[in-house]
Parts: structure tokens; sequence; C-alpha cells
């Protein structure tokens, strides 16, 4: 296949490839079906009862347990830190950090399995979905399977082709998901009235045929938005991370190496940040895949959560231009002070749940020590993680001054020549879906019920605030 095709050939090309690579995933599940090794969506049927009974039993032995109490602040605080949503592929914790199922950063770097140094973003969809970790040999199909949906239908490429460059990738990302509702088969079961029980299934398979095209979407917006139009070669037996560096356009190893990296563990957090949550949100609607993760792609598109890795570059770009080579520690803090007191939040430091150096900074900062130690912006994030946090902690105001996820990604994208930082929260949305996907699938296995919390206005929080504070009402 040719390294580099307009879009109009690569749709007829994905549309040959498409075929060939069905055929060789179909090989692929047979032998891995062959040598007994479950598949994906085998390995999820066989937990489904066993999950199903363990909720069942825990709600009658445990239902009536109060978790938590709820004060008002919080209610007028984003309900930071209330209990309420179940997400079963991560937890947060404010010191260690993410863990998926229980495993921290390093130990899936070292577990899952990987063709480099890195880990495949198939095996932490594994794990995510099951709590399991996959062999080779599953993880090697799953890519096959996946490899196989990349292609898009036509009215999603002409969409795609059609929409104005000065349209933010993220939006045009969103428009493209929302346009594949025309392939759900989960939206076209539930019309022909299957069975519940059923759901997950179609479900799955939405998801996957939406994890694979992905990378031909968000490659289509690189090419058409900053390049010539024109799609990388994409092979059916390669990976996901390879895939999605070639149809970008790089064939550098190393960067698909990151992209490896880079889509692990951007994936999962657990499920109150702004795209987990409003995904699951929608997705409790039982609206199709498609469009519970293009709501939650809009919600990652804003600058205090996924995008805050463009505005890191932005702010790093303007640092650069402002201090003229000078990245002494006296200049680096004047530029920190002078961002807090013209009122913004330094870009890339804060959370809402850690309370320490994020293990997805840490694990860029690895990233980059081992493969480009010396390269000039690299230095400089690593001279502002020394001085930011001093200066955070000396304002007082963040109740976490240390990096987190988006403050080292934006510069491992430049190194390799992916200079074009709007268009880095689309590459964050590719990775999110790995995490938000599987929870979808667990929903719908699982039977969970539509989100309807309770809300007051600030005349009704008073009247109840009164009564609770007289002893006429009981907290219940
Ligand atoms: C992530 C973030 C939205 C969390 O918000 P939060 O949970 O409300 O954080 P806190 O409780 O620590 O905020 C308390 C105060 O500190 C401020 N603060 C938090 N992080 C800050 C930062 N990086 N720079 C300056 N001020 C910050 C908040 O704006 C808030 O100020 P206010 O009282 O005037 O409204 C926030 O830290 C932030 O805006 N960071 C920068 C954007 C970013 O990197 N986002 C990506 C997150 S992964």
């Amino acid at each position: 296949m040719s390294a580099v095709l307009s879009t109009q050939t690569t749709r007829s090309i994905l549309s040959n490839s498409g075929r060939r690579a069905a055929t060789i995933a179909l090989i692929h599940r047979l032998y891995t079906t062959a040598s007994a090794e479950p598949t994906l969506k085998e390995t999820f049927s066989q937990l489904i009862p066993s999950k199903i009974d363990e909720i069942k039993q825990f709600k009658k032995d445990h239902g009536k347990t109060v978790i938590g109490n709820v004060l008002l602040e919080q209610a007028y605080g984003g309900m930071r830190g209330i209990k309420g949503i179940v997400w079963e592929g991560s937890v947060l914790d404010p010191e260690e950090g993410i863990k998926f199922r229980g495993l921290t950063i390093p130990e899936i770097r070292d577990q899952l399995p990987k063709l480099g140094d890195e880990p495949l973003p198939e095996g932490i969809f594994w794990l995510l979905l099951t709590g399991e970790i996959p062999s080779r040999a599953q993880v090697e199909q799953l890519s096959a399977d996946l490899a196989s949906r990349a292609e898009l239908p036509e009215h999603v490429v002409n969409l795609l082709n059609g929409l104005p460059k000065h349209l933010h990738p993220m939006a045009q990302f969103s428009i493209a998901v929302n346009a594949l509702e025309s392939e759900s088969k989960f939206a076209k079961a539930y019309a022909q009235g299957v069975n519940k029980k059923e759901y997950w299934k179609y479900t799955f398979e939405d998801s996957l045929d939406l994890l694979g095209k992905l990378p031909t979407i968000a490659a289509t917006i690189y090419r058409n938005v900053f390049k010539d139009g024109k799609l990388g070669a994409w092979d059916p037996q390669a990976d996901y991370g390879k895939n999605l560096a070639t149809l970008m356009g790089f064939k550098n190893k190393d960067f698909m190496e990151l992209m490896r990296l880079y889509l692990t563990i951007h994936s999962d957090h657990e499920g109150g940040n702004v795209s987990a949550h409003t995904t699951h949100l929608v997705g409790s609607a039982l609206s199709s895949p498609y469009l519970s993760l293009a709501a939650g792609l809009n919600g990652l598109a804003g600058p205090l959560h996924g995008r805050a890795n463009q505005e890191v570059l932005e702010w790093l770009f303007k640092l650069r231009e402002e201090v003229k080579g000078d990245y002494s520690k006296e200049t680096i803090e004047k530029y920190l002070w002078d961002t807090l007191n013209s009122g913004r939040v330094v870009p890339g430091y804060g959370h809402a749940v850690l309370r320490k150096t994020d293990p997805r900074y840490t694990a860029q900062r690895e990233f980059a020590l081992k493969h480009f130690p010396d390269y000039e912006l690299f230095k400089l994030v690593s001279s502002i993680y020394e001085v930011a946090p001093k200066v955070l902690t000396k304002q007082g105001k963040t109740k976490n001054p240390w990096p987190n996820v988006d403050s080292h990604s934006g510069v491992l994208l430049q190194y390799y020549g992916l200079t074009e930082a709007s268009f880095y929260t689309v590459l964050f949305g590719v990775a999110r879906a790995f995490g938000v996907l599987p929870q979808l699938i667990i929903d719908r296995a699982v039977g969970a019920p539509i989100e309807r919390p309770k809300s007051f206005s600030t005349e009704k929080y008073k009247e109840l605030v009164a009564k609770i504070e007289s002893g006429e009402t009981k907290v219940v």
C-alpha cells in the first residue's frame, strides 16, 4: 500500500483493505478460538452472570448502608467528593493516583502485552472491561479485529471533508462521531425491540466499531486541517498505536511507542470526570455508544478538562517568547506570578481529586528522559516542575499544586513533529474512548438504570436547611 493517499483514494483502499482485514480478523478469531484462548467478547460474556449476582447480593445485603454525607457546599461546589457513580474500570486515589482494576501505571506498563517497551492500548481496553490481563495472542486478535473496522461510511468522510478548517478539531471530532450514529447496531436492535438482556452485545459491537474508526477520523481531521488532506498508509495487520501514527503520516517507531503509551495512560480516570461522567450519563438514557461518546468528547473539549493540553502548549510558547532563552528559576517564577495575577490558571497544574504529581505526568517524563533528555522544551517543562508547585503553594488557592497529565503530553508530541496544539485534545479523545466504552458495555450488561439525581433551587435548599437546622426534618 502506498505511503500517502488522498482521502478519496483512502476511502476505496480502506474499503478493499477493510475486506482484507475482516478476513484476517476472522482467521485470527478462528485461530485463537481453536487454540482455546477466548476472545474478548467470549471472556466478557462469561463474566456477566457472576457480576450481576455480585451486584444483586451486595445491594440486598448492604443497600441501606450510608456511604457518605452531603454538605450544602458540595452541592454548590461541583458535587466534589460526593459518592454516587459506579465505575468498575478504575479508581483514583488522591495520593497514589489512578489504579486500573487495582493496577498502578508502573504496574500496567510492566504487565500489559507489548510490542516494544510500552503497553498496547488494546490491552488496557481488555483489562478495563474484564479485570483480566489478556495474553499476547488475545491482544493480537483484538488488534486485528479493531483494524478490520477502520473504514468510515462515505457520508462521514464527505462530512469531514466539507468542514471548514477553522472549526476546532474537537468540534469536528464530535460531529463525525455523532454522524456515525447511522451505523449503530444498538440503535437498530433497540428499534426492533431486542430483549434488554441482549443490549450489551450490540453495545459491545458498536464500541469496537467506534474504536476501530477513531484513528481514521482523527487522522482525517489532522490531515485535512493541517496538512494536504492525504492519509498515511493503513495496515490491517498492525496494532492500534502504529495505525494511528501512520494514518496521521508519522513513521517514526518511537512515535508509535509514544502513541501506545499515550492512549493507555489517557484512557480512564475513574467515572466522575466530565468526559467519563457525561458518556455514562448520556448512555444511561440508552443513547447509543456513538451519541454517548460524542457527548463525552464535547466535555473533554473544555479548557478545564482535556483542552488543557492545548492550553499548556500555548502558555509554554508565550513563556518562551517572553523570556527569550532565559529559563532561570527567577524568570519562570515571575512568569507564573504574572499568569496568576492576571486572574488565569496555570494550565497543566492542579486536580480535582489528586493531591500529588500525577503518575501519568511521571510516566511521560520517564519516556522523555529515555528518548530525548536534552530536548529544549522538555528541559523547560522540567524547570517549571521545579518552580510551579512552590509558587502555587505560596499563592494558597489550589488544593493541589502538582502537575497533571496535560502538563507533559504536548511536549512529547512536539518533539516528534506533531506541533499543532489544537489537535492534541483529539488524541486525548481517542484515548478516552478506551476507558469510557468498557463502562458503557458493563452498564448494559448489568442493566444499569437511567441516572436521575435530585436537584433543588436555592430557595428550596434554604427551606431544607432551615428545617434540618431547626430539627423539623431529619436528613435521610
Ligand atoms: C483541574 C482544575 C479544574 C481542578 O479544579 P478544582 O477542583 O476546583 O481545584 P481546587 O479546588 O484546587 O481550586 C481551588 C482554587 O484554586 C484555583 N486553582 C486550581 N488550580 C489552579 C491552577 N493550576 N492555577 C491557578 N489557580 C488554580 C481554582 O481556580 C480555585 O480558585 P477559585 O477559588 O478562585 O475558584 C484546576 O486545578 C485547574 O483549573 N487547573 C488548570 C487546568 C488544567 O490543568 N486542567 C486539566 C486537569 S487534568
